[in-house]
């Protein structure tokens, strides 16, 4: 039977018996924080076991994708190098709510696996759980079961938990004997790859408190969950999961691609390679379908985690080239049937995961490397442990995940010193904290607050009002500005991104100037660093100030340009937003978001750098919608859940309340958002982005402005634009830049022929020179200090020098910039006939310079610091040069 088949009849099976058949929920649990993956069938139940939801059946069947990465169900350690463990793997299940129970689940259990399936019976065994009599007489009585192969077991086999909380209860559990003779009795529940667990039916009835105690559920539920990849092996008659025709397309496509087949043995590293790869491509093609990325913490960095090992592994096969993103289109096509998500999303996460593959494979190399010294330091001082720091190097500068690291010690017999590998990430997390609090704009310096009244919470009013009259609840002096709380004001104190306002606050005596205005638990802080005293018309000493009682009422009033500029950049982050979702893909999710009343910034995840065209796309479509005049709802309070129902994007790994303020451009964005927007999109005006970069791998970053900070911009830049074509006298709408490139060629051209005029006419004062220069025994000798040229210029003309008079030799100098050249020359016959050697002279020449340089007998450069000595430099030349010639005639 093709494992196509197998899924299918399991849900027939099942659809037959009145259940109903639901799709695979994602493998990112949508709203559930105690997991990082759907690790379970029963992962989307969770709220009906717990009596908190309802469905509209009370049975149901289905295949779920599940990942088993982390947390309590971790099977990663164990993947490639058994048969039988997988990060990624199908769970066929069947499911009862309040429905059927124990006997119906064991003897439907039974009739699949022996009359439909024809499974050996003599190969099957039930455990139950230790004081499970009930089951353990229904597989006794009620099936056909052999009473020898019913076995109990504790709290570790057969009681079964989806976490550290919630659904659990006792379970009975299927296994097959795959031993040739058939006598895996004694291998049951040991972690021995002959004896297999197929299928688990868990009779749900407590929900496990966080303290550990158990709570009976109202109602009794029942929850199995087979492995769908082992069960396809054992019917294929295959001796494990990998055989099945479940991973053979992925085989074949890592054959075709590293050349390495799979089935030397099981133990053989190029084999635990390739089971890695498949069990980890299907991981990571599975979880980014469903809108997981790779990142530095969470799901993500388990997938990077995932995604590193795989590479590490690669290498066994010899293969060094990203490999991965390669096997995503072979999932597509041999699974994209039962899962069309693949087939939809596989560019984008085949780009996703070739960008990580690139990025991580920069620093592989080099990290092994360094591994490997590292591990002939150990042995070198016979020790058998790997220093934490060592490991934390690996971590921080190579992106070598803690377990690679311990994986790849364990691979050459050593250990990792895993505390002290914590203690360093710990010190590294102290650092940015402590570098964050130094940053922060107020500092607290111990000064006692003042305050009036005992309101200390400030009431915002700002989404409505601009300007109201408030009364000062505190004050305190910080440094040289003075923080003022008011019980009620319009002024939005610096969150989610969005700046502070800034503003005034008045009464009849003062003007005080709000710079910035931020929180303060439940207080809104209002930062003064200039005051006005309008009686005595002076600036008032903020150090020196006290307010009395009667001065404490004031009229708030935010400054409206600064506000509503912010505005705009808000709402129109929103449209860009949605806007780069659309054009993107869905994979974007802010990362981080920076509005203030100058410029937006907003950080988003995405794998590759925006083409020209893709910003362009951006940027025209946010405008185009701004001139639509959209207004801008804006719905104070409603349910979170009502709110995500919508659709609306959640700033990824925010907490929120139940109850939410939400900001929706109808048909355009949604979103969560306590931030101020404008009231019509009309007005954000103009939007322009500026600039498009990275800030992490990724993460891709994009800096915009709108109003009248984008015109200005396109302004300037016009401005700009029409003097360059007023310079170039360009006609009408004439393109400019190509004449700009001619320019830019033709002056390059032009230097370039000045340069070689600068030579040639260098080069025929010097031929003149030289023809004068003196004679020592018929070889015509020169020194000479050239002022004025670079050193490419010297080498040049120098090289010319060589051919003017067939015997002749010397040396040039020149200083440019500070730096000493010296050039020195023979002409061949001078070189051949005299034994003139141009580089062992310079040698002694550039020591006078205190530089150095050779060459060849014919020609050399040196370089020297030292200005004051080019004279001697001379003459050392001109004397060992002299007794050559001289020597030689005698
Ligand atoms: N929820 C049970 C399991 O995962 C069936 O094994």
């Amino acid at each position: 039977m093709q494992s196509r088949e197998i899924r299918q009849s399991f849900l027939d099976f099942f659809a037959q018996k009145g259940h109903t058949v639901v799709r695979s929920a994602p493998v990112i649990p949508a709203d559930d924080p105690t997991l990082l993956f759907t690790n379970a069938g029963m992962n989307q139940f969770k709220d009906v076991f717990l009596a908190k939801g309802t469905r509209p059946y009370v049975r149901a069947v289905d295949t779920q994708k599940c990942i088993r990465a982390s947390g309590k169900h971790n099977d990663l350690e164990d993947v490639g190098r058994d048969t039988y463990h997988h990060t990624f793997f199908e769970m066929l299940g069947n499911w009862s709510f309040g429905d059927y129970y124990k006997h119906e689940a064991i003897t439907w259990a039974w009739e699949l696996m022996t009359e439909v399936w024809k499974l050996p019976k003599e190969r099957l065994y039930a455990t139950v759980y230790q004081d499970d009599d009930e089951s353990f007489q229904i597989w006794n009585g009620q099936t056909d079961m052999h009473p020898d192969h019913i076995l109990r077991f504790g709290d570790k086999d057969n009681f079964w938990e989806m976490g550290e909380t919630g659904p659990c209860g006792p379970c009975s559990e299927i296994h097959i004997d795959l031993t040739p003779d058939g006598s895996g009795r004694d291998l049951v529940n040991v972690g021995d790859y002959r004896v297999i667990e197929l299928w688990n039916l868990v009779f749900i009835q407590y929900n496990r408190q966080s303290n550990g105690s158990l709570e009976p559920l109202p109602m009794k539920h029942v929850d199995t969950g087979m492995g769908f990849e082992r069960v396809a092996a054992v019917l294929q008659g295959k001796g494990s999961n990998y055989d099945s025709d479940v991973f053979q397309p992925l085989f074949e496509r890592i054959t075709e691609i590293t050349g390495v087949r799979y089935g030397a043995s099981m133990d053989d590293p190029r084999d635990i390679a390739m089971r890695v790869l498949a069990d980890h491509a299907r991981t990571l093609t599975f979880a980014l379908s469903d809108g997981a990325m790779p990142s530095n913490e969470g799901r993500g960095y388990v997938l990077r985690r995932i995604l590193r090992r795989a590479l590490r592994y690669s290498k066994n096969l010899g293969y060094n080239e990203p490999i991965l993103h390669q096997l995503v289109g072979t999932l597509a096509a041999s699974m994209g049937d039962v899962f069309p998500e693949l087939v939809k999303q596989q560019e984008t996460v085949k780009n996703i995961i070739k960008a990580e593959e690139e990025s991580f494979i920069v620093t592989l190399d080099r990290g092994m490397e360094i591994f490997s010294d590292v591990v002939d330091n150990v042995r070198a001082a016979k020790g058998v442990i790997i220093d934490g720091q060592d490991a934390f190097k690996l971590y921080d500068t190579y992106g070598f995940p803690f377990d690679l690291t311990t994986l790849m010690a364990s691979e050459v017999g050593l250990q990792v010193d895993s505390e002290g590998f914590e203690r360093c990430m710990l010190e590294q997390k102290t650092r940015a904290r402590t570098d964050r609090k130094e940053k922060q704009q107020v500092d607290d310096d111990g000064a006692d607050w003042r305050w009036f009244s005992n309101v200390h919470a400030s009431a915002f009013a700002g989404y409505d009002q601009l300007e109201l009259p408030a009364v000062i609840t505190g004050i305190k002096h910080a440094k040289d500005k003075l923080l003022v709380v008011l019980d009620q004001t319009p002024f939005y104190a610096e969150s989610g991104g969005q700046t502070g306002d800034r503003g005034w606050l008045a009464n009849a005596r003062y003007r005080f100037v709000v710079t910035d205005t931020v929180k303060d638990g439940d207080a809104i802080l209002h930062v003064i660093s200039e005051a006005f005293d309008k009686i005595l018309n002076t600036v008032v000493i903020l150090d020196d100030l006290s307010l009395n009682e009667h001065e404490l009422s004031v009229e708030a009033s935010v400054d409206r340009c600064v506000r509503q500029d912010a505005e705009r950049n808000h709402t129109a982050t929103h449209l860009m937003h949605a806007s780069l979702r659309r054009i993107l893909g869905q994979h974007v999710q802010q990362k981080g978001s920076f509005v203030s009343a100058e410029r937006l910034r907003f950080d988003f995840s995405h794998f590759s750098k925006l083409s020209d065209a893709e910003i362009e796309a951006v940027e025209a479509e946010v405008n185009a919608q701004i001139r639509q005049a959209e207004k801008v709802v804006k719905y104070a309070d409603v349910p979170y859940d009502e709110a995500i129902a919508k659709g609306a994007l959640a700033f990824f790994g925010d907490k929120y309340a139940d109850r939410v303020r939400m900001v929706e451009v109808p048909g355009i964005s949604v979103e969560l958002c306590g931030g101020t927007h404008v009231d019509n999109i009309g007005s954000i005006g103009l939007f322009k982005i500026v600039s498009e970069s990275s800030v992490a791998s990724g993460v891709r970053r994009i800096e915009a402005v709108t109003g009248s900070a984008a015109e200005k911009l396109l302004w300037n830049e016009y401005r700009e634009l029409q003097q360059v074509r007023h310079l170039l006298k360009a006609k009408g709408d004439e393109a400019v830049s190509e004449r700009v490139a001619e320019l830019i060629e033709a002056k390059k051209e032009l230097e370039k022929q000045l340069h070689e005029g600068k030579i040639t006419s260098l080069l025929n004062r010097l031929t003149v020179e030289l023809h004068a220069s003196p004679e020592i025994n018929g070889c015509h000798v020169m020194t000479k200090i050239v002022d004025g040229v670079d050193a490419d210029t010297l080498r040049q003309a120098a090289l010319g020098l060589r051919y003017t008079l067939p015997y002749a030799a010397g040396l040039l100098c020149s200083v440019d910039d500070g730096k000493v050249s010296l050039v020195s020359f023979a002409s061949d016959k001078a070189v051949k006939e005299l034994r003139v050697d141009a580089g062992k002279l310079i040698r002694e020449a550039a020591k006078c310079v205190q530089g150095g340089g050779g060459g060849k007998p014919e020609f050399a450069t040196a370089g020297g610091k030292n200005i004051d000595g080019i004279t001697k430099a001379l003459e050392a030349y001109a004397a060992l040069l002299n007794t050559l010639l001289v020597c030689r005639d005698e």
